[in-house]
């Protein structure tokens, strides 16, 4: 796929979720990622048991309150460009003191340079408009040797029958069954990600400094900001 056709594809989405769409991403998909979440959530907390965390695209929360609730020595910000989705976030971390939410542009972040220790994110990346930029923020704001794991949709994790039944078993009918269309829909294809997204990433301050690997229901993109 050619890197015009990758870019209308993105611009077709909106960037932040519409306020109707916030509601109903509450009452369905964030609740059907939660089991996924929670094992990245996992995951996080036994690589680092405090230091601060941002989580780009952050939703309705529930994964930045899933690492702030596990490892309460943590801070966890998480950021949205959706208002609705901040305000939803918000109101689902009351009591939960170590996770904030912010309103803003992963693209502009609101933090210090060489301030943060992980940035996360789960299905936001399709979302972005400059993600070139989202990326030299990723790098601006980490610490050495800090990394930044990024998730998204990729359909070849649902490629065979054995696949799909593995996830269904695991997540239910949702995911091993409707997985594949919704991360073709949300999402970039295996050969995308060597490509298309390879080639931008080697643009960004993390040349040479990250990879991929399907893992669970997702792409992970693993960077890591060297010194
Ligand atoms: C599909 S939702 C995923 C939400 C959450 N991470 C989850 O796994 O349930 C993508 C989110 O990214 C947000 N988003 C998109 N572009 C963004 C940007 N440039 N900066 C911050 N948030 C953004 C959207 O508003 C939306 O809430």
């Amino acid at each position: 796929m050619s890197l015009t056709r990758l870019i209308k594809d993105v611009l077709r989405k909106p960037e932040s979720i519409p306020t109707p769409g916030a509601i109903f991403y509450n009452a369905t998909v964030s609740k059907v990622l939660r089991k996924p979440e929670a094992k990245i959530a996992n995951d996080i907390v036994t690589k680092m048991g405090k230091g601060t965390i941002v989580d780009l695209g952050s939703g309705t929360g529930y994964l930045s309150i899933e690492i702030a609730k596990k490892a309460p020595s943590l801070r966890v910000y998480g950021m949205d460009l959706s208002r609705q989705m901040v305000k939803i976030a918000r109101r689902h971390a009351r009591g939960v003191d170590n996770a904030q939410f912010v309103f803003g542009d992963a693209a502009r972040l609101p933090f210090k340079d060489n301030s943060i220790d992980l940035v996360v994110s789960t299905g936001a990346s399709h979302h972005w408009r400059t993600p070139r930029l989202v990326f030299d923020e990723c790098h601006r704001v980490l610490r050495i040797d800090g990394e930044a794991w990024i998730y998204d949709g990729c359909p070849e994790v649902f490629h065979t029958p054995a696949d799909r039944r593995k996830l269904h078993k695991e997540y239910g009918f949702l995911i091993g069954r409707l997985g594949y269309r919704v991360s073709t829909l949300h999402g970039f294809s295996r050969e995308e990600y060597q490509t298309v997204i390879r080639d931008m990433l080697e643009q960004t301050a993390f040349r040479g400094n990250y990879q991929m690997a399907l893992t669970d229901i997702w792409m992970k993109i693993t960077l890591k900001k060297r010194m």
